[in-house]
């Protein structure tokens, strides 16, 4: 693969937020990753932190929260190399760094979050956080001092991680809605288990399968919604928003993870594929984009490519 060629130098910061217009109609899609024609709903995707993001959205303007942040929970507690942490965890958040940088697990810190995300969300609204076993011991409360919980959800990734003890297994996602919602699911036949295996040899660190967030999505919106997700890292809630017709706001720290994104979510608007998972994906682009530390997708698509 050249991938000079597709090299394109970092977006910009960028100080607001152009929120999404006119959406398109929801679609209804059976499940799966969408291969027939699709209508165009937008994406906007920044390179910008989660607090200054959301600080750009105005009161109640959002439709949808799907996030996954940066928790340090259990891999501040692994003892990598003995005690430190090796590998690619060793970077993460450095420049050109394989692992993101993670935030504290600290409740206040989290609390102002959550409350940002209530104030974004329009009333009557739902909002899914994705937690590991100690971050939701530490987190879980303050969670519900601001939204009103209704499930602990745990996701059976199929196969044990690194470790001892009991190994892990699963995540969890707190399902809650805004404080007062009375929004109803679009199902009652939702259980609190999911299965979907994990994503192996992912394009980007804890890169999420489209298909759970898909879930999440057709069970929490109706036609014309906008998706968001301050931490949006490689773009999976964006595919999974866009694939369902809804329009996807979101932003990360880091402009390799928008970069991918953007590129991602453009590739999906135009050829209803996702480049990166399922029938669709773009063979040999996943390892390109993990073991190359400076590609960045462009708005062209990688010049070698194979179905
Ligand atoms: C667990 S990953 C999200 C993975 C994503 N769900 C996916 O499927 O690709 C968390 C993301 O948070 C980002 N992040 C870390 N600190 C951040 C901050 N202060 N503001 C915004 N994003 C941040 C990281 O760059 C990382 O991409």
């Amino acid at each position: 693969m050249t991938l000079a060629a597709a090299m394109t130098p970092p977006p910009k910061r960028s100080r607001s937020v152009a929120l999404p217009v006119a959406p398109a109609p929801l679609k209804v899609i059976s499940g799966g990753l969408q291969s027939a024609a699709c209508a165009p709903p937008s994406h906007a995707i920044h390179v910008q932190d989660y607090m200054a993001f959301l600080g750009t959205l105005p009161d109640k303007s959002v439709d949808l929260i799907i996030t996954d942040p940066p928790y340090s929970g259990m891999n501040r507690k692994l003892n990598f190399g003995g005690g430190r942490i090796v590998g690619k965890y060793a970077s993460a958040g450095a420049a050109g760094g394989k692992w993101y940088a993670d935030l504290p697990d600290d409740p206040d810190l989290y609390r102002v979050f959550f409350e940002e995300c209530h104030r974004v969300l329009r009333k009557n609204r739902h909002i899914y956080v994705m937690f590991d076993n100690e971050s939701l011991l530490t987190l879980g409360p303050v969670f519900r001092e601001v939204f009103a919980l209704k499930s602990i959800i745990v996701w059976d990734k199929g196969h044990m991680g690194l470790g001892e003890n009991y190994r892990r297994q699963h995540e969890i996602i707190l399902f809650a809605k805004t404080q007062k919602g009375t929004r109803r699911l679009t199902s009652k036949a939702l259980a609190d288990v999911i299965y979907e295996k994990r994503i192996y040899n992912a394009a980007y660190p804890t890169q999420k399968p489209v298909a759970l967030f898909d879930r999440f999505v057709r069970a929490s919106v109706s036609s014309g919604f906008t998706v968001c997700d301050p931490f949006a890292g490689s773009g999976s809630t964006s595919i999974a928003a866009l694939q369902a017709g809804c329009s996807f706001v979101g932003a990360d720290i880091s402009p390799r993870a928008v970069a991918i994104a953007n590129w991602r979510s453009k590739h999906f608007l135009k050829t209803c594929q996702d480049p990166l998972e399922g029938p669709g994906r773009l063979r040999g682009v996943a390892k390109a984009i993990r073991t190359s530390l400076t590609w960045l997708p462009g708005s062209e698509e990688p010049s070698v490519h194979g179905q």
